[in-house]
């Protein structure tokens, strides 16, 4: 008998869609599976302060054309950064995020901080206002291992950043080890993490044995067994800590297989039917949706989404290369399949 879940459509809490052309090529992916997401400001220049953000939301808007897509945009945090452009924040309801990428961690990073406490009076005033930081968790230091870099960030930068400003909402976003998962676990209502698809489902065997596959190289990179275990957990849990975000990233072809790699990983062809199917092998499914449309959704203090998606299970081959317009891009599972298929009727409305 065939297998269905219908579920509460979800909200990617963290995704990347580029621009332009890429922009276009990408939104039909991400609309399909999700209502809401939270759009990371990793262009160059970085989408640094209201205005910005507007204009990014309506450049989303206009590519969205009759798609049912709502984009909840961040600001990217610089040097520059005031508090007044905090204060203009709260008056607009689609900017749910300040962002903050230490300097160097990853795509676009160069605008970011180099020590977070040169923005000591704009976390005051995000603190006193409610407006949450959204953290890329990695140090930035050539002398600490790749692998190293969340934990190493969490026990230096993050528990300060805890202690300091004890009621500054903080999302530790792509969470890809124990020691960050315990950290979420172990802090106030205040902190939270996204998890991905893809540090859910690999480590970092699957990157570098039986041929190096660069498609997988994202940031943080993807580590040993034990790790995935813990942010699989979880994941599974049923904790309101752990939310959904896909960190999907597009790179076109050309800068994931040259001789110098991009880092991430372009997951919103597919990373929900992935989830779903992790879930399922853990025994959570009943806890699915609430890890992909409410738990975020209550931490940025947002409505949960009406509309309903209903998926069967089905093997579905997912191609090699993603062929969109003239952008081709390498999707998480190339080549392989995976078992959740779309079922194209939007009026279901039983909850697993
Ligand atoms: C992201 C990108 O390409 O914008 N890359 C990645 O490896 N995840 C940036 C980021 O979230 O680190
Ligand atoms: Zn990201």
């Amino acid at each position: 008998m065939t297998e269905f879940i219908t579920l509460r459509k979800p909200d990617d809490f963290h995704l990347h869609v580029r621009d332009d052309e890429v922009l276009k090529c990408v939104l039909p992916h991400v609309a399909r599976y999700f209502k809401r997401a939270m759009i990371m400001p990793n262009l160059s220049p970085p989408v640094s302060n209201i205005e910005m953000a507007l204009d990014y939301k309506r450049r989303i808007g206009d590519a969205v054309q009759n798609l049912d897509f709502n984009p909840k945009m961040t600001l990217y945090l610089t040097p520059f950064t005031k508090p007044e452009d905090i204060k203009a924040a709260r008056n607009e309801d689609s900017v749910i995020a300040m962002k903050y990428y230490p300097a160097g961690a990853t795509t676009n990073s160069e605008y970011g901080v180099r020590d977070i406490y040169q923005c000591r009076k704009v976390l005051d005033e995000m603190q006193k206002i409610g407006l949450p930081l959204s953290i890329h968790g990695e140090i930035v230091d050539p002398d600490i291992d790749v692998f190293d870099r969340e934990q190493v960030f969490v026990d230096t930068i993050l528990s300060k950043l805890v202690a300091d400003f004890p009621q500054l909402k903080i999302i530790l976003e792509h969470v890809s080890t124990i020691e960050g998962v315990q950290f979420v676990e172990e802090t106030g209502d205040n902190v939270a993490a996204t998890i991905t698809a893809h540090h859910m489902l690999l480590n970092r065997n699957h990157m570098l044995l039986n041929g190096i596959k660069s498609y997988l190289f994202c940031f943080p990179i993807l580590k040993s067994e034990k790790h995935r275990k813990a942010v699989l957990k979880a994941a599974v849990s049923g904790n309101k800590k752990f939310f959904l975000g896909t960190d999907s990233a597009p790179h076109e072809i050309a800068k994931k297989t040259g001789l110098v790699n991009a880092g991430g990983i372009y997951s919103s062809f597919n990373a929900l039917p992935i989830y779903i199917e992790l879930f399922k092998q853990q025994n959570a499914l009943e806890k699915f949706e609430a890890f992909s449309s409410q738990f975020g959704a209550d931490f940025y203090r947002l409505d949960h989404n009406e509309e309903r998606i209903k998926l069967e299970r089905q093997q579905v081959e997912i191609p090699e290369v993603l062929t969109i317009n003239q952008l081709q891009l390498i999707p998480l599972k190339s080549g392989e399949t995976i078992n959740w298929r779309l079922v194209d009727s939007e009026t279901e409305f039983s909850v697993p």
